[in-house]
Order: structure tokens, then sequence, then C-alpha cells
């Protein structure tokens, strides 16, 4: 056997321990993402072989939590792909205002900057106060960030030139204060956020939404994977309802996919189909 073919059975053995301890599931995460973070984590830990981690990660739980944060790639930002935005506010915002309450869950959120943009948004829209928005990640460290909602201030460039670009309708300096070189999001976008941890992999469906987005998160699941949580979205998704993805995220391979239309396909913007007669 040779050496690739044994790191493969002591990265399923390390996979297999971690959900057999502590119901982690990365069993089905896309292997070439996977790997380099196991290597990055491995050389951190001055461990030589793949198999030396299971034993950290089964007695240390200090270890453990360092090595989800290493897994979980959190990077996001506001109005992140303006021009996905700009299609939500004008494709999807103006049918949704038209319900007497709406339902939005953001899957896989990280660090909630996707999850505010979405109340400024609605704010702008003039609804925020008819709509209940759920963020949740399987990363709890990072959820602490969305719920304090405070970002470096460096970002905010950035993140005033996306919300520009993204249709935003006045500044976003009136969105935070600023403060010791970090932006604090102002209270009232969290009038209507709960931030929660839900594990796509191993949990199940909350509630009937109107839209759910869960963007730049499939990337990192293998086929089966993905189809599994195609369905999960499906089933949490009420009548004609919206699912937005990543703009790399496609629904062609998925046999889950095609309980999906189409609605704005660049943006990878879907709407639930009609149920068969
Ligand atoms: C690159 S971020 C995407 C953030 C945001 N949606 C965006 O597009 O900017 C990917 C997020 O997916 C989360 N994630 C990975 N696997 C997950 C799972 N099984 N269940 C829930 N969240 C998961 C990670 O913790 C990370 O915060």
């Amino acid at each position: 056997m040779d050496a690739k073919e044994a790191e493969k059975i002591e990265i399923d053995l390390l996979l297999e321990a971690i959900y057999r301890r502590y119901g982690y599931d990365f069993r089905g995460y896309a292997r070439s993402s996977l790997m380099r973070r196991l290597h990055h984590i491995r050389q951190k830990a001055g461990a030589g072989r793949i198999a030396d981690l299971i034993p950290r990660v089964l007695q240390d739980e200090e270890f453990l939590r360092r090595f989800l944060l290493d897994m979980s790639v959190t990077v996001t930002e506001m109005f992140r792909d303006p021009e996905f935005f700009y299609e939500l506010r004008t494709k999807v915002i103006p049918v949704l205002k038209t319900y007497p309450f709406v339902k939005i869950w953001h899957a896989g959120c990280a660090t909630g900057e996707e999850v505010y943009s979405m109340a400024i948004l609605l704010q702008e829209e003039g609804f925020y106060d008819r709509v209940q928005i759920y963020g949740t990640d399987m990363n709890a460290e990072s959820l602490v960030t969305a719920q304090e909602g405070i970002y470096p201030q460096e970002n905010i460039r950035k993140f005033t030139a996306n919300y520009l670009k993204s249709g935003g309708r006045a500044s976003f300096s009136d969105y935070y204060h600023a403060k010791y070189g970090m932006a604090k999001m102002n209270e009232g976008l969290k009038k209507n956020i709960v931030f929660t941890q839900h594990n796509l992999v191993t949990d199940e469906s909350f509630g009937q939404m109107h839209l759910i987005l869960c963007r730049n998160v499939l990337i990192y699941f293998d086929r089966n994977l993905q189809d599994k949580v195609l369905g999960l979205f499906g089933r949490s998704l009420g009548h004609r309802g919206f699912l937005c993805l990543g703009s790399k995220e496609s629904l062609d391979f998925a046999d889950n996919g095609d309980q999906f239309e189409p609605l704005v396909p660049k943006w990878r913007i879907f709407r639930k189909q009609l149920p068969e007669l």
C-alpha cells in the first residue's frame, strides 16, 4: 500500500472518531480542501501523521475546539457579491413583500455579515418589521461574533463599496458606530435576527422558510452530501420558496436539484418548483 492510500485510511479513521465521539460529521466533505486543512492542522499541532491527531481529538476538548475552528472556512463580507444582492433586492424582495410574514434562513452564515446585509436591505425596502431572520452555522465561535455584530473597521471601506454597488439607498455609515478601530452594527438591525447553532449535515429542518441563503458552503461538501443538504432545503422551503446558493455552486449534477427552477442563473437564485400533479 502506498503512503497516499495509508493516509486516506488515517483520514477516514480521524473523521469517524470525531463523528462518533462528538457528532460533528465531516465524512462527506470534499476531499481536496479537507486534506489541505487537515495538513495545516497536523503541522500546527506538530504531529507527524494524520493518525497522530486521533488521540488528541478524542481526549483533548480544547484541541477539538481549535480543530473545529480550523476546519471551517469562515470568510465572508457585507453584501458579498453586490450584484447578487442587487438581484435579490429587485427580483426576490418584491415578491416576498406581498406576504404578511416572511421567514429567512441564512445557513452557514459564519460571522454574520450577510445576515446584517439582509437586515439593512429589508429595512430600506420598508418591511423588516414583518420578517424573522435565522442565522445559523455549525461553528459556535463565529456565531458569537455574529451576535456581537462588531467587525474590524479596516473592512468598512470594502463593505461600503459593496453596499453601494448592491443598490444601497442610504449611506453605509448610517448602520454602524465606529469606536476603537472597530465598527459595531446598530442594535436595531438585530431586532428580528436569531443566531443559533445548526449543522447542515446532522440536524434537521427547523421550520418552513420563504427564503434560504446558503452561499459558499456546499462547495466544501462532496456530491452525496450536497444532495442530502439540498433535500433538507427542499423540505425547509414553503410553497414557491426561494433558494440562493453561491456563484460557484451548481445544481447540475444533484438528484435533488430538479425541485428548484432557476430564477437568476448567474447568481444561483432558484425557486421551488410547483408540485407535480
Ligand atoms: C465560507 S463561509 C460562508 C459564509 C457566508 N454564507 C458567505 O457566503 O459569505 C462557510 C461557512 O459554512 C460553515 N459550515 C461548514 N460546514 C457546515 C455544516 N455542516 N453546517 C453548518 N455550517 C457549516 C462554516 O462554519 C463557515 O462558517
